[in-house]
Parts: structure tokens; C-alpha cells; sequence
């Protein structure tokens, strides 16, 4: 059979005429159901389009498609036969003999101009699905909220019936296997009708399921009149009956008038009735009643009244169609969410993940009802607006839908296709939220930063939540991937030690720059180090100890894998023993002078001059007033890549200016310093001229000590001086006018403003001088 083109050639004018052509259904279902051709789905990543792509394979089309993106649903689709296209190109309208487009493509669409240019038959998603629909007993589920999980649950409850009905649904659902299916044996057809644009009208089908109708959408529909307008279509092309949540009052109104309706919900009035609702952590249970008659209780294993909303007009829709209410039941407590629906993504005793779709405010309200009612102690959101027109829409609605969460980091708007509108951000919503007075609200305009952000803020019984329509998902998938991980480094360090997700370096350098460390761990013991080192050498994870960060510049993306920080417990332990002090790695160097002091030991006063820990002492031989480290130094006790303990004397160590090769691949645990008894009054005398030496000499501001190494022929610090560089700067970064060789921060300054400066520093020193300066300072981590 072919379709007649005159149609196409009509609309070519006035591309969304297709729209009003219902004369073409008939024909098209033969075409699509009772004979197989070459068929092209532009937009075919997409969900709803996807699935019918999964339709039309099935029923033997030879199915090509086009998108700008590739998905696991693309991947998927190819193994069944799709020929896929990352681009859409004019000429996949020649070879096809239909084209079928989403309603997210563009008019200028170079196939869509092909196909209307040369009269090839043409139509929207909703159209071919309705067509499809028409060689069955067809059954839509509508509404503004819940139809897929709802649609997905007809589709189980009537396959465990015995049924055999296809599907369309517009999400992956696990318990059925894909989100479309074809059923050859069957005679029910049950689709996700969508509402969004308009599309729902095509529709023609036995039975409808109205969930809820309210203002949505207002992209599309100036005003709510124009959405019940086409559920009104919908409501009058329904043959059989129109089953209908009694409980929303716009669905009640409006249904109410079709000549044969079923009514749910809670209310008196219902046909179908429930009551006695329990929630329970993630399901219900609750009684039904058919018109008075009770019928029995029913268990549902997925959260929220909400969804007891659902159940209920699954369970009248399937008792409709006779299925047994004890097979309805047993098919519902086996049932099992669509993805993104309430999705639990990591579970355990200290913290739950969970993504959830919703992204308008009555949906929000609902989610988070459902996760507060669960009952862990903290509910942190995460919000990912969906569309500009829909974020200046209902602006208002949004301030007021997080009233239930403790916390909320809400990114910018995920577009869908919409261009901006110029004001409309994040922050129109985070406005609204403050001004409906929630204390808890931040912005953070990257979206790929967004996980970092909630991670960092993570207490023990929190539940976080990712919300939106867009791909706010991915944030909360790396976030449980990395939670896997902190939990096990948590077990290692144990009650007593520290945990923390994207920690900001910045935080813990005395320069006050550098990003985030993905996971930073405080252990307590050498125990739990040993095992830490054990642990990342096993899982491939890159691992880094930081000290006082103190000589240190982090680059500003951060550092990925583990950074280990000792301190406390065993690590801050100084112990005098005769002339020997034994410190641990993460003792203050300063607390050691003073320890010496009150044990009348002295040659350890310069060590009051230095800011850093005994490791990173240790790691690079720091010194002051003409002194280091390692002349003090009797022995140290260090773990090595295996995580065994070893002690080592002095004279067996191998150490240079400003380097201890040992502990590049070792780690410091502790290390005895040899003092000489003395005077008290002669050390207070020494560490005094320490004091003054650094008073007057260096920088009281923020910085990470002396960047650049001594040359052999001229202090750094006077070269830079004599290079006439003090006081230059990069952005916040800046030579500091009191010494030559500290690089200040003046607030806010980022690691690449520090770098550009020593770069400058090094070319000047190297071009007028012929020196090639050598950094002092570790420098670490990833560019942004
Ligand atoms: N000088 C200048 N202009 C300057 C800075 C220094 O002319 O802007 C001159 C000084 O007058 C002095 C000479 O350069 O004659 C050396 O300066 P300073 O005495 O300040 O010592 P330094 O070599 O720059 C070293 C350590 C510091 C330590 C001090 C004090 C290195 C790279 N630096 O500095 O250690 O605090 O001695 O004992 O060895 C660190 O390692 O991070 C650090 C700050």
C-alpha cells in the first residue's frame, strides 16, 4: 500500500498541519502494522522515539534512524536491526518511503526539508504510535504526573493476567524488559499518551486511564483551558470507558461528562476505593473497595501515596478487563519502578541515593514527601530545572516545593530543545526558594560540578535526591560510584577517622588554592594507613598524603584518588626521651621546637620558622636559618607501596637539598630528632631570632613558603628582587613586596594565576640572568 503524498505536499506549507490529519489513520496503521517498508525516525535517541523504533523493528520494518547523540537505547537498537546515523543528512529522506520526526526537531531539520520538499509522507511520533495503537484494543494512560510508572504497571498487571498485551512507555522499565514491545499474541496495546504538544489527540483508543490534568506545559498551551481542550479530544475519542482519578478535580470535571467512566481515588464517591493507606520505607499497602464492595488489601513495593493514586486505577482498569483482584495484587506487589522513578541508586545504613524525574513543583512536593517519610535524618536535593519556559512559568510553584529538604543545590536549566530566555536561570528558582524564606538553598551554575558540591556537604543519614527531566542523573550516578569507594575507605579508617568527598584543597594549602581531592581521608592510626595503602594499591587508585600543605600548589582541578591526610591519633603524638624527641608525621615541625624547648634540648629552634608537618619536613628536607631537617634527623619510621613498616637509621638515608628520595614511593610515619641539652634561656633566645628573621623578613600574607629552590650562585629570592619582579602579579597572585621568592595570594587567587606568574618569573630569570630557576613547591593535581 502507499501513502497518499497529496497530504504531505499540503502540509509542506504549514508544517504542523500534520497534526490535523486524522483521514490518514486508518491507512497508516495497514502501513505500519499489516505491511513492512523502509522506514527513517528522525530524533530516534530520544525515549519515545526509541521505543518506537523498538515497535517498528519488531514488526518487520527495514528501520534506520538519526540523532545528534548516541545512547545505551541506540546501542541497544542496533543490535536489533537499526541502521543509525550520528547526523542527520537530507538524503536519509530519499531512501525512506517514511519519515517519522519527534516533536523535539527543528523545522529547518535538513531531512524534515527534504522529506516535505519532495512529497515523502511525513509524521510526528504520537501519529505513528496512535496508528500502531489502532491494530489493537488500544488503552492510553494520561496525565501531567505519574503515566509512565503508571503506564508501565498496566503493562505488567495485564501480562501477569495472562493478557499478552504490547507496550509503549516513555522510560526504561526493568520489569518489562524495554520501555516498547510488540505482541503478536495479544489484543491490548497499552501506550503513555503525552500530553506535551498536543500530540495527544491523535490518539483513538477502547480505553484512557486520567491520572491528573493542571497548568503544564505552558511552552505550548497558553493557559490551562487550551490542555483540557485536548484531554477533551482524547476523553471523546475514547470508545470504551474513561477511567478517571476522582480525586483531582480537574480530571473529575471533565471526565466526568463521557458516556462511560470508571472512577478511582479516595474519595466516597469512587468506583474503585481506597483507604487505610499505609506507607511504609519503600511501598504501601492499603484496602480497596468496589463500590462498597471491600475487594481485599493490596502491597505495593514502590513509595509515595502518590503512587497508591496510581495503583488504584490499575487496579480498576485491570478489574474492568476481569482480571482476578488476587492476580492483580500479586502482579502489583511485584512490581517494580521505571528508571528514574524514585530510582535507588546506593543504599546503606549511613546514606541513600535516589533519582527521581520529577521536574514540576507537584511532582517535586510528592518525591520529596516520599523521601521525608522515609526517615533518614538529613533530605539533600539536587535540581536540575527542566526548560526555560516551564522555570519562568512556574517560578512561584518552584519556591514553595522544597519546603520538605534540608538542603538544596539547584544548576542551571536543561533546555530540551528550547532557546533561552534571557533572565531565566538557576537562580530565578534559587531566588524564589529564599524568598519562601528555606535557609538551605545554593546555586551552582555547572552542572558537572554539581556532584562535588552535594558530595562535600554529605553527613552520615543523609538521603540525596537528584531531580529533573534533563541529565541531572548523571551527577547523582558519579556521586554513588564515588560513595562505594568512600564508604570502603571509611570502614579503613573507622569511627574515629574522617571521610570526606570532593574535599577542597583549597581548604587545606596554606596558598589557599587547588581543587578538589576526590576522596580525602583523615586515618588516625599507622594501622589504618597501612591498610589505606594496601587498599588504593588493590583498586588502582591513585594515591597522594598531604600534610599542613603548606609547600604545596594543587592545580584547580583538584586531585583524583585518594588523598590521605595523617593526622591525630598516632600522627600528633611527640614524646621526649632523653635528648631523643619522637614525632609523628602529622605534629606541627613548630610543636617539636617547642617540645624540645621544655625538655631544655636544643639545635631544633628553626624548626619554629617552619609551617609544615614532621612529613612533609621529612619529604622534602625543609630547612630554615641556614639548617635542615634531615641534621637533626636520627632515624624515621616510614610505610612502604606494600603498606609493611620499616625503621630506618640516618646513615642509611640518602637525602639532598630539598629532596628525600625515600619517601617519593614510601610514607612517613613518624621520625626522632636528636636535641642537645641547652639552656632554656639560650633556646629562647634562638627561637626569638627565628620570630624576628621571619617577621621581617617574609610575608605574613597567604603562601606557600619559598616557591623556588636556592640556585647555587644567588638566593631566589634576591634574584627575583634584582629582577625588579616584586609585587608583579597574575590575576590575585602576586610576588610578595617583602620577599622575593613568596608568591601571595591576594584572595581568591586560582592555581593557574600561580603558575603564569612562576612561568613569567622563570622566562624573565632565564632570559636576563641565563638562570633556570627550579620550583621549590610541589606541584600537583589537574588543570580545570
Ligand atoms: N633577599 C633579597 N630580597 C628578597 C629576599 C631575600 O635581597 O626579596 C636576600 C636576603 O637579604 C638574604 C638572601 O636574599 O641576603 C637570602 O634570603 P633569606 O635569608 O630570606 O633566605 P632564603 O634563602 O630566601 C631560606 C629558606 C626559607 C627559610 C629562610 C629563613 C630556601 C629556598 N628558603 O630563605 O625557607 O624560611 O631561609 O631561614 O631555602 C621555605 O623553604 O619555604 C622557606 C621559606
Amino acid at each position: 500500500m502507499k501513502l497518499t503524498s497529496e497530504a504531505t505536499a499540503a502540509r509542506a506549507k504549514s508544517p504542523r498541519k500534520e497534526l490535523r490529519r486524522r483521514d490518514s489513520l486508518p491507512d497508516l496503521s495497514r502501513f505500519l502494522t499489516a505491511e513492512q517498508h523502509r522506514i527513517h525516525l528522525v530524533g530516534v535517541a530520544g525515549s519515545g522515539m526509541s521505543g518506537l523504533a523498538g515497535l517498528l523493528i519488531e514488526l518487520g520494518h527495514a528501520v534506520s534512524g538519526s540523532d545528534k547523540v548516541t545512547t545505551t537505547e541506540t546501542d541497544r537498537l542496533q543490535r536489533l536491526g537499526l541502521r543509525f546515523h550520528e547526523q542527520h543528512l537530507a538524503e536519509h529522506a530519499d531512501v525512506a518511503e517514511l519519515v517519522v520526526f519527534s516533536s523535539a526537531i527543528k523545522d529547518d531539520n535538513p531531512i524534515l526539508l527534504t522529506a516535505r520538499s519532495c512529497g515523502k509522507p511525513l509524521f510526528r511520533r504520537a501519529e505513528a504510535v496512535a496508528a500502531i495503537m489502532q491494530a489493537k484494543r488500544g488503552i492510553v494512560v494520561a496525565g501531567m504526573h505519574g503515566k509512565t510508572t503508571t503506564s508501565a504497571m498496566t503493562a505488567h498487571v495485564l501480562r501477569e493476567g495472562g493478557l499478552h498485551p504490547s507496550h509503549y512507555v516513555g522510560a526504561e522499565i526493568p520489569i518489562l524488559g524495554t520501555n516498547a514491545y510488540w505482541n503478536q499474541r495479544g489484543e491490548y496495546f497499552v501506550a503513555e499518551g503525552d500530553e506535551s504538544d498536543g500530540t495527544l489527540r491523535c490518539f483513538r483508543p477502547e480505553h484512557a486511564l486520567i491520572l491528573n490534568i493542571e497548568e503544564e506545559h505552558l511552552d505550548f498551551y497558553p493557559d490551562l483551558a487550551a490542555i483540557e481542550k485536548v484531554f477533551a479530544q482524547l476523553i471523546d475519542q475514547t470508545s470504551g470507558s474513561v477511567l478517571y482519578n476522582i480525586d483531582d478535580p480537574n480530571t473529575a470535571r471533565l471526565c466526568g461528562k463521557h458516556k462511560r467512566t470508571v472512577s478511582y481515588g479516595f474519595s466516597e464517591q469512587a468506583d474503585y476505593r481506597g483507604s487505610e493507606v499505609e506507607l511504609r520505607n519503600f511501598g504501601s499497602s492499603f484496602l480497596v473497595f468496589r463500590r462498597g464492595e471491600k475487594l481485599g488489601q493490596a502491597t505495593l513495593n514502590v513509595p509515595g501515596e502518590h503512587n497508591v493514586h496510581n495503583a488504584l486505577g490499575v487496579i480498576a482498569l485491570a478489574s474492568e478487563l476481569s482480571i482476578p483482584f488476587d492476580k492483580i495484587t500479586a502482579s502489583l506487589r511485584k512490581f517494580e519502578h521505571a528508571r528514574r522513578r524514585f530510582e535507588i541508586k546506593y543504599a546503606s545504613d549511613r546514606f541513600l541515593l535516589v533519582d527521581d524525574y520529577a521536574h514540576h513543583p507537584t511532582e517535586i512536593c510528592a518525591t520529596l514527601r516520599t523521601a521525608k517519610s522515609i526517615g533518614r535524618r538529613r533530605l539533600v536535593t539536587m535540581f536540575q530545572p527542566h526548560r526555560f519556559s516551564r522555570t519562568k512559568a512556574l517560578c512561584r510553584e518552584f519556591g514553595c516545593a522544597f519546603d520538605d529538604a534540608d538542603q538544596v543545590v539547584i544548576t542551571d536549566v536543561y533546555p530540551a530543545s528550547e532557546p533561552p530566555i534571557p533572565g531565566i536561570t538557576g537562580q530565578t528558582i534559587v531566588d524564589e526558594i529564599v524568598r519562601h524564606a528555606h535557609h538551605g538553598v545554593a546555586y551552582q551554575p555547572q552542572l558537572q560540578s554539581v556532584h562535588r558540591h552535594v558530595g562535600n556537604m554529605l553527613e552520615a543519614g543523609d538521603l540525596v535526591l537528584s531531580l529533573g527531566a534533563g541529565n541531572i542523573h548523571e551527577q547523582l550516578e558519579i556521586l554513588a560510584a564515588d560513595l562505594v569507594i568512600g564508604e570502603k575507605l571509611k570502614a579503613i579508617v573507622g569511627e574515629e577517622g574522617e571521610v570526606r568527598l570532593y574535599e577542597p584543597l583549597a581548604n587545606h594549602t596554606t596558598l589557599r588554592v587547588g581543587g578538589p581531592a576526590q576522596f580525602w581521608v583523615e586515618p588516625r592510626s599507622e594501622q589504618a594507613f597501612a591498610e589505606l595503602i594496601r587498599f588504593c594499591d588493590d583498586e588502582h587508585l591513585p594515591m597522594f598524603v598531604i600534610g599542613r600543605g603548606s609547600n604545596l600548589l594543587v592545580r584547580d582541578g583538584g586531585i583524583r584518588g585518594v588523598v590521605v591526610h595523617p593526622h591525630g591519633g598516632d600522627f600528633e603524638k611527640i614524646e621526649v626521651n632523653g635528648c631523643e624527641i619522637t614525632a609523628g608525621a602529622g605534629a606541627k615541625l613548630r610543636q617539636v621546637a617547642y617540645a624540645a624547648r621544655a625538655a631544655n634540648l636544643g639545635g631544633l629552634e628553626w624548626m619554629e620558622g617552619i609551617p609544615g608537618m614532621v612529613g612533609g619536613g621529612l619529604r622534602m628536607n625543609a630547612g630554615a636559618m641556614g639548617a635542615q631537617t634531615f641534621e637533626n634527623v636520627t632515624r624515621i619510621r616510614y610505610l612502604d607501596a606494600e603498606g609493611n613498616s620499616h625503621v630506618k637509621d640516618r646513615n642509611e638515608l640518602e637525602v639532598f637539598y630539598r629532596r628525600f628520595p625515600l619517601l617519593e614511593r614510601n610514607f612517613a610515619v613518624s621520625a626522632t630528632f636528636c636535641g642537645q641539652p641547652a639552656e632554656r634561656a639560650k633556646i629562647d633566645l634562638r627561637l626569638r631570632e627565628s620570630q624576628e628573621k621571619r617577621r621581617t623578613t617574609q610575608p605574613a600574607a597567604k603562601s606557600a613558603g619559598c616557591i623556588f629552590k636556592n640556585p647555587a650562585t644567588i638566593p631566589a629570592g634576591k634574584l627575583v628582587d634584582e629582577l625588579g619582579l616584586k609585587n608583579s602579579r597574575v590575576g590575585n597572585a602576586r610576588v610578595s613586596r617583602v620577599h622575593g621568592n613568596f608568591i601571595v595570594n591576594d584572595g581568591n587567587a586560582t592555581a593557574a594565576e600561580v603558575l603564569a606568574l612562576i612561568d613569567d618569573i622563570k622566562s624573565v630569570a632565564r632570559k636576563k640572568r641565563g638562570i633556570e630557576l627550579e620550583t621549590e613547591v610541589e606541584i600537583v593535581g589537574e588543570s580545570e
